[in-house]
């Protein structure tokens, strides 16, 4: 494989087996779903120190009266969703308050559960949803995974407005995400806040030009303090911010070195690299092989700790249009990170956006 010259240089009916209304941060009531089955003890407690929600409700014990006054529908049997333990849900259902999953959510076909705005789910138990179960975050509503052994699992969640609705950075999501609709504002494409560069979706040529050559937003910077710091490896940012004209000056460079068919293998051109979000760093090296070298390896392995995805995984060239750079990482966030890792999807298909080998101008 060639070197590649450093850009750098270049520029979630119910069921319940237990109950208690619970106050939430000490203002508002919550609901809670609590079970022995609850897959982490260990977790809950550090679910409740974490968000100021009470602690972990005993095992099997029965509903009381208390429950009753609460305002959650009741669906099946006399129960209320309200009233806490483990959940079955088969219709649709929406939070009228806070609620807490540390035992299980079951959504059954038929079954959708929407957090509406102003609400949060808290999952450090498990949601459990047949095929078409579906777990609906409106706009204003989140979803809180908050354990590390909290699970979301089958079925479908949908994001309806922005993936800041989530923090998902503990746990894991194993159900298909469904994505917002896109958004044109001035020219920049973005999905659930997440901006988008790609061969078929390009960014204005003013866009990132209050950022130097090489410089990335505040948060790209503090995220990969953090990574260093706790890494043995020490990960150097060799290409950052490159501007509509840096991007224009690079490609041209590679077209004359390589041919325009092979240096779109690899650059972008124009308006069509992530790089120009300023969300993006080349780190350490430009060459493949770094992924088979321990800083290559611990990056691709760790790099969504901290809010960073491998951009251009191998393989996948058809779909983000570029071949393999295990260089090159896009800063997400902690939660969207670890949501697109677990996927073990491309950006593009995590976000439903067209890509492709073909640069539509
Ligand atoms: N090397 C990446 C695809 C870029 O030029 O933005
Ligand atoms: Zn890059």
């Amino acid at each position: 494989m060639k070197i590649k010259p450093t850009m750098a240089v270049l520029a979630l009916t119910v069921l319940l087996c237990g109950c208690s209304d619970r106050t939430a941060g000490g203002s508002s009531t919550a609901q809670s779903v609590s079970s022995a089955q609850t897959a982490s003890q260990g977790a809950e407690q550090s679910s409740s120190e974490k968000s100021g929600a009470p602690t972990v409700i005993a095992p099997n014990f029965q509903s009381t009266s208390e429950t009753s006054e609460t305002s959650a529908p009741v669906t099946s049997e006399g129960m209320s969703a309200s009233s806490g333990g483990n959940m079955e849900v088969t219709e649709e259902y929406a939070l009228s308050e806070d609620l807490y999953v540390d035992g299980i959510l079951t959504i059954k076909d038929g079954g959708t559960v929407v957090v509406g705005n102003g609400k949060t789910l808290y999952v450090s138990g498990a949601v459990e949803m047949s095929d078409n179960g579906k777990l609906i975050i409106e706009d204003g509503g989140k979803l809180v995974m908050d354990a590390d052994s909290a699970e979301i699992n089958g079925g479908s969640v949908t994001v309806n407005t922005d993936f800041d609705s989530l923090s998902c950075e503990m746990g894991t999501v194993n159900s298909r995400i469904i994505p917002p609709e896109r958004k044109v504002t001035d020219g920049v494409t973005t999905v659930g806040g997440i901006v988008i560069a790609n061969k078929a979706i390009k960014l204005p040529p003013e866009f990132g030009s209050h950022l130097s050559l090489d410089e990335v937003e505040p948060e790209v910077n503090a995220a990969l303090d953090e990574m260093n710091s706790m890494s043995e490896h020490q990960y150097i940012n060799v290409s950052g911010y490159r501007s509509y004209y840096d991007q224009q000056a690079i490609f041209q460079n590679y077209c004359d070195i390589y041919g325009y068919d092979e240096a779109d293998t690899f650059s972008s051109q124009a308006g069509h690299s992530e790089h120009q979000t300023g969300l993006t760093m080349d780190l350490d090296a430009f060459e493949e092989s770094y992924a088979d070298t321990p800083e290559g390896q611990w990056l691709a392995e760790n790099c969504w700790r901290f809010g960073f995805i491998i951009r251009y995984p191998k393989g996948k060239d058809d779909i983000t249009g570029y071949t393999y750079e295990p260089w090159h990482v896009r800063y997400l966030g902690k939660s969207t990170a670890k949501l697109v890792y677990d996927s073990g999807l491309t950006l593009e298909e995590f976000l439903n956006v067209e890509g492709g080998k073909t640069v539509i101008d």
